[in-house]
């Protein structure tokens, strides 16, 4: 390892000459010395979190118990100092009370729109690095009609849509050349659904045309935002997960080629079931979600259309992506998640993102360890001017 110390900006720094095969020992020092906050939405209702309570179109969520998961697993990773924190209008001032050097990104939101882009966004701000995807990313991948477009761009399969919002008036998909030319001939089934949505909270299958104004509505009462209309897909349905490069398992560090995509699963329906029910009411187990081998012929497809994904959008973390088929067995992306449930698996309940990284060898603790590290190799091989107090803790 070589050592430079260089002025920059007057004052003397250490720099360092990154090589991936220094990383292992780069995360050793940093266990004692880097000071990780671990974020949470914070709740507008409780005293002091907001100036005032607005609108979320996105259904609020706290996220503190798998942001509890991730704290835990950094600490028996060997990170000493980790800090919870719900992300409200006092994080600035926690972040710079506890000399916050990273920030990992477990939150929703709070409030307000475009909810997932607003902690990256001020941590832009404040010149600290984190554990997520920066502001426009997160707005992008939450927000699904965006999203699908940039999804027609790339060439990516994503069922016929269009979008309504009802400031608009009442839609009226008969009046309208627009539903005519997305949806041709075709009349139903329908998902009607949020654009900015979770858990499949407010999925309605809408069989007819002409019931769609009625379920526009009522999302729309529901979210005040855009209400998407798809076309239904009627086959299987299935996710897989796709962080960078840099994984751990057993103590050692890889760097792969491509993004490392895991866990292909198909969510598993119960009779008579049409759309996947949301994950607040029924949880994850090993009878809703089967892990595919990676013989199964689709499990190429999801790799190939996740590594697409995160490459041709610039993502710098884990997501999930969402898929279903139609009759003819077609894959189709229905959306990207930009922070996949990370509970830690235990008593039968799991996520669907850590369901196959026994396929890796790797354990949960592992993949905290490894999207970390991953971040980590990326700032100090593109970004080390991002970093630089970081880079001074490895002096
Ligand atoms: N076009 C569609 N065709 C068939 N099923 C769909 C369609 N869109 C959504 N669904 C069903 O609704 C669920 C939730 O939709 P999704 O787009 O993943 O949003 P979210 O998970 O953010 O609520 C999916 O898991 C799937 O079961
Ligand atoms: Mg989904």
């Amino acid at each position: 390892m070589s050592w430079t110390r260089r002025p920059v900006e007057g004052l003397p720094v250490y720099d360092i000459d990154y090589d991936f095969l220094l990383l292992a020992e780069l995360l050793d020092r940093l266990r004692d010395r880097l000071r990780i906050a671990v974020l949470f939405s914070g709740d507008p209702n409780q005293p002091g979190a907001v100036i005032h309570k607005t609108h979320n179109p996105r259904p609020w969520k706290s996220y503190e118990p798998v942001a509890i998961d991730i704290a835990k697993a950094l600490q028996e990773n060997g990170f000493q100092h980790v800090h919870l924190m719900a992300e409200d209008m006092r994080l600035i001032s926690n972040l710079e009370k506890h000399r916050i050097d990273i920030v990992w990104l477990n939150t929703g939101g709070v409030q307000g729109y475009d909810p997932m882009c607003q902690a990256p966004a001020l941590l832009e701000m404040l010149g600290l690095p984190y554990i997520g995807h920066n502001p426009l990313n997160s707005a992008t991948l939450d927000n699904k009609r965006i999203f699908k477009h940039e999804l027609l761009a790339l060439g990516v399969p994503t069922p016929p849509f269009l979008c309504w919002n009802a400031s608009r008036g009442i839609l009226n998909p008969r009046r309208l050349k627009r539903p005519a030319y997305v949806f041709e001939e075709y009349e139903g089934p329908f998902v009607v659904k949020p654009v900015s949505g979770r858990a499949s909270l407010h999925v309605h299958v809408v069989d007819s045309i002409d019931d769609l104004p009625r379920a526009v509505s009522e999302v729309y009462q529901q979210t005040r935002y855009h209400v998407l209309i798809e076309r239904y897909l009627s086959g299987p349905e299935f996710c897989i997960a796709v962080a960078g490069p840099v994984s751990s398992s057993k103590g050692r560090l890889i760097k792969r080629e491509k993004p490392f995509a895991f866990s292909p699963v198909e969510r598993v329906f119960e009779t008579g079931e049409r759309i996947f029910t949301s994950m607040d009411q029924k949880p994850i187990t090993q009878q809703r979600a089967r892990l595919l081998s990676g013989e199964a012929p689709v499990t190429e497809t999801l790799v190939a259309l996740s590594q697409q994904i995160y490459l041709d959008l610039n993502l710098k973390t884990l997501v999930r992506v969402d898929c279903r088929t139609d009759a003819s067995g077609n894959v189709f992306v229905l959306e990207c998640n930009p922070k996949p449930d990370l509970k830690k698996p235990e008593g039968g309940i799991t996520s669907l993102v850590t369901l196959g990284l026994g396929d890796h060898q790797m354990t949960y603790n592992d993949l905290i360890l490894s999207l970390l590290a991953d971040r980590l190799d990326h700032f100090l091989t593109h970004r080390k001017q991002n970093i630089r107090h970081i880079v001074q803790l490895l002096s």
